[in-house]
């Protein structure tokens, strides 16, 4: 099987990036990690990029008159790479018309809550002040909105009483690196089908 070139957006520690990295590096996902890019000059996630010997660029939003001419950077960058699916590692920004418009249906994001519920930042935070006895993680294609689009993969993982919601992020942490790599094959593998709201996996 042909591997896929994969585009990672991330703002931070990117352990999200690494999952992926190592996946394709296994042979797990038939794909490999062709660019990676952050929003942050010093995200961990580019470190870890470049000592995996990929491509790892910084762009400034702050070089750019707004976020139209930031993404259009962005794109030009992947597409240079011939990235063929985007994935949002816990990448901080909306993404905006310009990047959804250059990858329709081939950008995904990893979010730390069971979506509808607690999107936006601070999810694992959020889950845990609000007093929900079960969180989790979920995979899902981005659209417009601020974490609405179809959903690919979930996993849940219980609130205990004891917890804090550092270690409820740590406990959702764990899952996140199982099924984002699992939803990069799927995906990769042809097996996603959207239809309105829905993805259908055919396996
Ligand atoms: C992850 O928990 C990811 O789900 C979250 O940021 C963290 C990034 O960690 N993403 C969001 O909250 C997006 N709204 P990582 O850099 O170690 O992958």
């Amino acid at each position: 099987m042909n591997k896929i070139n994969l585009g990672v957006l991330a703002s931070g520690r990117g352990s999200n990036l690494q999952s992926i990295m190592d996946a394709c590096e296994s042979g797990r996902i038939p794909a490999r990690v062709a660019m990676v890019i952050s929003d942050n000059s010093g995200a961990f996630a580019l470190e870890r990029a470049r000592r995996a010997g990929i491509k790892a660029e910084f762009i400034d939003p702050e070089d750019y008159s707004g976020k139209a001419d930031f993404e259009r950077k962005i794109v030009e960058v992947l597409q240079q790479n011939d990235v063929e699916l985007v994935c949002l590692a816990g990448y901080m920004r909306l993404v905006g018309k310009g990047l959804l418009a250059a990858f329709n249906e081939r950008i995904i994001n990893i979010h730390p809550a069971l979506l509808p519920s607690f999107p936006g930042l601070h999810a694992q935070e959020q889950a845990w002040n609000y007093g929900v006895k079960f969180s989790g993680c979920t995979v899902h294609f981005v659209d417009e909105g601020m974490d609405t689009g179809p959903i690919i993969l979930q996993a849940v993982v219980p609130v205990y009483a004891s917890d804090t919601a550092e270690t409820l992020a740590e406990r959702i942490l764990e899952q996140e690196h199982k099924i984002y790599p699992e939803a990069v094959r799927l995906f990769c593998e042809g097996k996603l089908e959207i239809k309105g709201r829905k993805v259908y996996i055919k396996e």
